[in-house]
């Protein structure tokens, strides 16, 4: 049986005890309320990416984009060594073009699962996250790293170019001169450097980390209405592609408009007034 036969969803979406779904390579807790932190559970190879790995985290990430319950996606490496040392050079090393080039669109439909999924995506990172590494975190919507993080796109030391997104999300997230000296480079920036060009939002203690991050990040958003969280994502990930200003004007406008009178709108806005907290609806299929 293949890894992605393994898998099986689970039918008890809101449970707030943590469970595990199966499969070989990764690890899934569901929290409360509506919080899914995704491992990558290689340790042994410090959770670099290979087929297998990237294979796995395609049919979770879909299963979760289609999944209501889920309000807001941690993703995480599995011990502190590493969030993921990139991509599995092992398994890379005797790759033809062909194969080079599948490869790389494998990686590219995982990162682009990230990027488009209609619920918010937080990189924990903690240790090592290099090239492939470095390049999921930036898929995610934001990043915070732990005093321990290190960031770096090392390929060009390795005969190859980042090949899961860094050429352009890098250069997103800290500027094109950054961009071009880190990836010219290959040199490793610590979690403080990272926090100063942008790349992380946050650096927070390595002791309960990833506590840290459920309660101080995840939490709060998950809080939130989920469908309005939902539409801002995508607007801002539309508009970070090559838009005319016209364009975006009038899609946000649409989309403001369009979730007038919906029930999390008067929801919210009702609590505001009547200065008590919100029900909100959640995503609706
Ligand atoms: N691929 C495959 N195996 C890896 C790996 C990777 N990217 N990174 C680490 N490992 C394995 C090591 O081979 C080692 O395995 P064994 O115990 O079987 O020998 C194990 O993980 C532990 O690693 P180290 O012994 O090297 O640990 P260390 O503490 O001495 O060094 C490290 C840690 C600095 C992260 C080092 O492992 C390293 O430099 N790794 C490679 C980082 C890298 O170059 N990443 C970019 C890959 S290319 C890429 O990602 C392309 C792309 O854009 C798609």
């Amino acid at each position: 049986m293949s890894a992605d036969m393994n898998f099986e969803m689970s039918p008890r979406l809101n449970q707030v005890d943590s469970q595990h779904e199966k499969y070989e390579n990764l690890l899934i807790d569901r929290l409360e309320p509506g919080i899914v932190v995704l491992k990558i559970n290689r340790p042994k190879a410090l959770n670099a990416l290979n087929a297998s790995v990237l294979r796995e985290l395609r049919v979770a990430l879909r299963a979760l984009g289609d999944d209501d319950s889920v309000r807001v996606l941690v993703l995480t490496g599995e011990g502190e060594k590493a969030f993921i040392a990139g991509a599995d050079i092992a398994e890379m090393k005797d790759l033809a073009p062909a194969e080079g080039v599948a490869f790389s669109q494998m990686g590219h439909e995982v990162a682009k699962l990230l990027e488009m999924m209609n619920k918010p995506t937080i990189a924990a990172v903690t240790g090592f996250a290099l090239g492939g590494g470095t390049e999921m975190a930036l898929a995610c919507d934001f990043i915070i790293a732990s005093e321990r993080a290190v960031f770096g796109q090392p390929e060009v030391g390795l005969g190859i170019i980042p090949g899961f997104g860094g050429t352009f999300r890098l250069v997103r997230s800290v500027g094109l001169p950054k961009a071009k000296e880190l990836i010219y480079s290959g040199r490793r920036v610590k979690a403080d450097e990272a926090l100063a060009m942008g790349l992380v939002n946050h650096v927070i203690p390595a002791e309960g980390f990833l506590n840290a991050v459920i309660e101080n990040h995840a939490k709060p958003i998950a809080l939130q209405s989920a469908s309005a969280v939902a539409k801002a994502k995508s607007l801002m990930v539309e508009f970070t592609e090559a838009m005319g200003l016209n364009t975006k004007v009038d899609a946000e406008a649409h989309a403001f408009g369009r979730l007038m009178n919906s029930h999390d709108q008067r929801e919210g806005m009702s609590a505001f007034v009547e200065k008590r907290k919100p029900l909100f609806e959640g995503l609706k299929p």
